[in-house]
Order: structure tokens, then sequence, then C-alpha cells
């Protein structure tokens, strides 16, 4: 059964706690914009689509509190800074306030949510063409249903692949040191028998050298209006390995990513994140006291690392300045 990552019932906004998964299905009930902001910042909704849906649900909740709205929008806009979809989200919620009232704002979320569902389904198909018969497909961090309205966008792609009849197989990083790949890409793709073998993520550039990797495809936070692209810590590592061994390297990503107002990946804000993150997981500690640690949570891949950009609108190959602006118009 499609994973429910998001769902609106009785006018309340369930979350799925992705903190818990793969050990427990659980959902976080928020009753205003206040709970989703600190869901957003806690993890329990993350990747760049979903945390756009959760912003444009907490922005919905606040208005049938018949709450004043700017403090909603100020909390919202702090949750996370680098996923674009998140500014995206509330921006479009304004200009429905602003045009409709706000009696027009559960609507407005609702449209998002399913929008988000129908772009991924549609990027899918695009995406599948790439995808050949057999192909051995690498994945970093997660960009499944869990991080999209369902269907996913990298993962997306995936799906449609296995939906034609290919035989696909998939390589999820573990991606440390939130372990989105093993916690949630692995549990997405084993629920739906897709076969899936997890490595560490230093594993990668031996597995590419041994010729045991086809693709590798990934989603993203934030597209500058080069094409550089912001994603989950490691995503350039990944891509300067799969230049080095002459291997695709795919981003897939709704217009609602896309960041024109910035020109190149160097503007992108990049969350750092707890140290706690790195230096151990759920109570455990491997790191000594008094150590230094840096935890930034996205890195920035330059678009001429990027074999082709796939979008609600098509498959763009060599993603530059020119073809992202085709795009966006
Ligand atoms: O820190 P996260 O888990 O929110 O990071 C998520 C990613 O980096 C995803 O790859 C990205 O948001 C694309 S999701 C379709």
């Amino acid at each position: 059964m499609a994973v429910e990552t998001l769902r609106w019932r009785e006018r309340r906004l369930e979350l799925l706690d992705q903190r818990l998964l793969p050990e427990r299905i659980e959902y976080l009930e928020c009753r205003r914009a206040l709970d989703v902001a600190q869901a957003i910042r806690d993890m329990v909704v993350r990747g760049a689509p979903a945390i756009g849906c959760a912003a444009a649900f907490g922005i919905a909740l606040e208005a049938l509190r018949g709450e004043t709205l700017d403090a909603a929008f100020d909390l919202l806009a702090e949750s996370r800074p680098t996923a674009v979809n998140l500014f995206w989200a509330l921006e479009r919620m304004r200009k429905a306030l602003d045009a409709r009232g706000a009696g027009a704002l559960e609507a407005e979320a609702l449209d998002i949510l399913r929008e988000d569902l129908a772009i991924n389904r549609a990027m899918g198909q695009h995406g599948a063409a790439l995808i050949k018969d057999g192909a051995r497909i690498m994945t970093h961090c997660n960009a499944g249903a869990l991080a999209t309205a369902g269907h996913g966008t990298a993962l997306g792609v995936i799906r449609s692949a296995r939906d034609q009849g290919k035989r696909v197989s998939v390589i999820a990083n573990e991606t440390r040191p939130y372990l989105q790949g093993a916690r949630l890409t692995a549990w997405e793709m084993v629920r739906e028998k897709i076969p899936v073998t997890l490595i560490t993520d230093n594993m990668a550039g031996h597995l590419m050298s041994r010729r045991e990797v086809d693709l590798v495809i990934v989603g993203a936070d934030r597209v500058a209006a080069n094409g550089d692209v912001a994603n989950k810590i490691g995503t350039f590592t990944l891509a300067v390995l799969a230049q080095r061994h002459g291997l695709p390297f795919y981003v897939a990503a709704p217009l609602s990513t896309f960041d024109m107002s910035i020109a190149d990946g160097s503007e992108i804000p990049i969350e750092e994140r707890g140290a706690d993150e790195v230096t151990g997981y759920r109570g455990m500690n491997w790191a000594p006291q008094g150590v230094l640690v840096r935890n930034p949570a996205f890195d920035v891949t330059p678009h001429d690392l990027i074999t082709a950009l796939v979008c609600e609108k098509g498959v763009l190959r060599d993603p530059d300045r020119e073809g992202i602006a085709r795009l966006a118009r």
C-alpha cells in the first residue's frame, strides 16, 4: 500500500513520524502552525516537497483557528533554511490569502498536496525513459514517497521504471549522519519488493570502480538559476565519483524546487545541524567530549557534473542557465 506521508483528517494535519522509521509507523497530529514548524525542525517530516506541503497546512490550520497569519508565516519560514519548497509554498499561500482571503487556505493547501503527487508521477514518466531494463541504480538520502506527497522524485523515477516492467535494482547509500537512506529509502523499497542493497556512503566509489552501478539519481532541495543543485550532504562527492567512472548522474526535482532568484549554488543557504547527529545516534555516543564537530546537512553539486535534470516538464540534458530559464518560464 502507498505510504501516506501527510494526511488531512478532520481539519487536522497528521504527519507520519519519520524519526521512528523503520521500527514504528505512528502519526503525529498538528493543530496549529507552531506544531508544524516544530515537526519540520525536528525531522518528523522532511524532504523538500513534503516540507512545502506541511508548511502550507500549517498556514491553513492557523487560518481555521481564526488567528492572524503573519506570525505563522514567520514561524514556518524559520523552520529549515535550505529546501526552497518551504518558501515557495508559503509564497503561494500568501498569494491565495491576498487574492481570496483566509477561507481559501484549506483548499489551497489541499491543492498543493494533490499537485505534488501529480507532478511526481509526471516526473516519473519522463525520468523512466532514462532507465534501461536491468539498471542498477544508486541513490542517496530519501527522495521517495516519504519526502513528497507521494511517489517521490528520484524514487518516483525508479518506481515508474518498475511500473513499465523494467527490472531495476537500487543501491541505497545509508546517508550519514541522519541515515535517511538506511532508514527511509531502504524501508520504502523493501515494502514494495524493489530489490535494494544498503551500503555505507564510503562504499560508493568501490562499487562504481567494480562496475556494479549503472547510474546515480538523487533529488534536490534547491536548484539555482545556473543549474547548480543543493541536496543532502554527500551528493557532491557522488557526482564527482560518477564523473570519474563515466556514469550518468541524474537529478529529479519539481519546478517548486527551482530558485531563479539565486544565480548559482554558492548563494544557497546550507543548514548546519547539531553536533549530536555526528557524535552519536539515538542516545549512543562514539566521540570524545570536547571534539569539534561540523554538520552541514547539504552540499552543492555544480551543474557541469549533472548529466540531466528531470522535472515535470521533461528532461533537461546538460543543465545550464539557458536551459533552466527555458524550463522555469
Ligand atoms: O534533511 P532532509 O532529509 O530533509 O533532506 C532531504 C534531501 O536532501 C532530499 O534528497 C531532497 O529534499 C529531495 S526530496 C524529494
